[in-house]
């Protein structure tokens, strides 16, 4: 009997979307070309660098911080190795988990590298190259994304790395240069210079972090400075020569003109991902793509051919895993015949930096653009009591709503645990909340959550602590 939904891809997007459809009572399976579930997001995305920035955060807190708190510890000495391993039993531990949730929920899994065939056929390479055909009224696509490379430079994953060599260096480079100002850039970056790297960042652009409210990602750039991490922005890595004992790095204004050379130890290439679609046999099965090489569908996830959908970062949007598995619950509703849907206005967006830097809804220039009156409320984390007593005073938040209705459009947070805190922000939008909707809401003292609340008030210019 066939599968009423097979899956390619078990990343956020695929298995989330596996349960779901397994919950709803649709015979499912998944398949995967890695040995482990999870996809980039479990293996070598967003769970490793959070270890990482767990484990360096403390060791930079131990060595800066401890003692000014009365604890005496001496300077704290790194096992690399032993971090490294505390890293991959976390990672361990999620794909197993996704392992055990998929059989809870009776989900089939086919390990190899999958082809869809014809609609409705899909063809199961596996390891040893031995072939098998499993059919199913429904594909899902959730084949995720790659490494964007540069032109000309090529990635070794030893000395020039992408993100997946940057999670397993095994010695902290003395020099890293990271290309490209993004979230991997600025993660990875901060990862390595707690641990002791001299971090230098050449962006294209002339700001950090495109697409980010231009007030935080200025006021971040700064806290990056003070960290010890320099910046080159407005330039271009053109060629990286790495036939010496050090890479030597050629770098141009981003215009043009007169190129310098940077040395460095390692270089990390975090110019951004492209979607993943190799192997797939799209074109043969009419599936079409746009123009940037993303899986095309509709508001439903349908491609351009009938029972194939496609969600997660092989689709247009933000590549992000919580956007992928919302995107995997709605596509599974829809194929039940419910009414599946995502939020694209509502999508929390973190950097999990110290501090945090987390978004939601339109920046001030996307309002600008858009000619949409609106009102500004910020509250520095300086005036937050459990900030200050935390000594972790540097940030703001910053609530825009719109002039007119109060509504909440946006909220930016530079600050600690700001990616926990855009949480309620994100549920006020949801409901359609208004500024002062946020501050009338009582929050627990003293937590850095009144930040929050001061912020709403001074929507209306009438915080207390300001
Ligand atoms: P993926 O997770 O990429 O999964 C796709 C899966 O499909 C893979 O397992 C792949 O092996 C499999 N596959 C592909 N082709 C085939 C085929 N033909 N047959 C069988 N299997 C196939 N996002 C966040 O929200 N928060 C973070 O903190 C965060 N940190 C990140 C850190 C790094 C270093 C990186 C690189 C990314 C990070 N991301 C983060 C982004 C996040 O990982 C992605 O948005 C997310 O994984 C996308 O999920 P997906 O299911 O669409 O695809
Ligand atoms: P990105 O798109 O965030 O940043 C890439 C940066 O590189 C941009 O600032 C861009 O202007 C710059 N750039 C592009 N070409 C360049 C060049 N030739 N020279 C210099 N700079 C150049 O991409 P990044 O950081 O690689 O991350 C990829 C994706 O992974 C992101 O879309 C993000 O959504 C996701 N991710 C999410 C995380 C999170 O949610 N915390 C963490 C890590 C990744």
């Amino acid at each position: 009997m066939p599968y009423d939904l097979i899956v390619i891809g078990s990343g956020p997007g695929g298995y989330v979307c596996a349960i779901r459809a397994a919950q709803l009572g649709m015979k499912v399976a998944v398949v995967e070309k890695d040995k482990t579930f999870g996809g980039t997001c479990l293996n070598v995305g967003c769970i490793p660098s959070k270890a990482l920035l767990h484990a360096s955060e403390l060791f930079d807190e131990a060595g800066h911080t401890f003692g000014k708190m009365g604890i005496k510890v001496g300077a704290p000495a790194l096992d690399l190795p032993a971090m490294m391993k505390f890293k991959d039993e976390g990672v361990d531990g999620n794909v197993k988990g996704v392992a055990y949730l998929l059989k809870k929920n009776k989900v089939d899994a086919f390990q190899g590298v999958g082809r869809i065939t014809a609609p409705g056929k899909i063809e199961v390479e596996s390891a040893n190259s031995k072939t098998e055909t499993i059919e199913t009224k429904n594909i899902v696509i959730a084949t995720g994304s790659d490494v964007a490379r540069l032109r000309g430079i090529d990635i070794d994953e030893k000395r020039i790395v992408s993100s997946t060599g940057a999670l397993v260096l095994p010695k902290v480079p003395a020099k890293l240069l990271v290309v490209g100002a993004g979230v991997i850039g600025l993660e990875l970056g901060s990862v390595w210079r707690r641990l002791g790297s001299q971090v230098h960042v050449v962006e294209f652009l002339d700001r950090i972090l495109p697409g980010m409210d231009l007030d935080v990602a200025k006021s971040f750039q700064r806290i990056l400075q003070k960290q010890g991490i320099t910046f080159r922005l407005s330039s271009k890595v053109t060629a990286i020569d790495s036939s010496g004992p050090t890479l030597k790095a050629s770098v141009e204004p981003a215009a043009g003109g007169a190129a310098e050379t940077i040395e460095a130890d390692v270089a990390l290439i975090a110019i951004g991902r492209v979607p993943y679609t190799e192997g797939l046999g799209l074109e043969a099965a009419g599936v079409k793509l746009d123009d940037r090489k993303r899986v095309a569908v509709d508001a439903h996830f349908a491609t351009s051919v009938p029972g194939i959908y496609a969600i997660g970062d092989v689709i247009a949007g933000p590549m992000l895993a919580h956007k992928a598995e919302d995107e995997g619950v709605a596509v599974a509703e829809i194929i039940a015949g419910h009414a599946g849907h995502v939020n694209y206005d509502v999508i929390p967006n973190v950097i999990y930096t110290f501090p945090e830097v987390a978004s939601i809804g339109k920046s001030e220039e996307e309002l600008k653009a858009a000619g949409v009156a609106y009102n500004t409320g910020k509250f520095p984390f300086t005036a937050n009591g459990r900030a200050k007593v935390n000594l972790q005073t540097d940030g703001f938040v910053k609530i825009l709503a719109d002039a007119k209705t109060d509504r909440v459009l946006g909220v930016h947070i530079l600050g600690p645990d700001a990616g926990n805190m855009i949480a309620e922000a994100a549920v006020a939008m949801e409901f359609g909340g208004s500024s002062e909707d946020i501050a009338r809401t009582c929050h627990a003292h003293p937590t850095l959550t009144e930040a929050v609340k001061e912020a709403a008030m001074a929507v209306e210019k009438r915080s207390i602590h300001m």
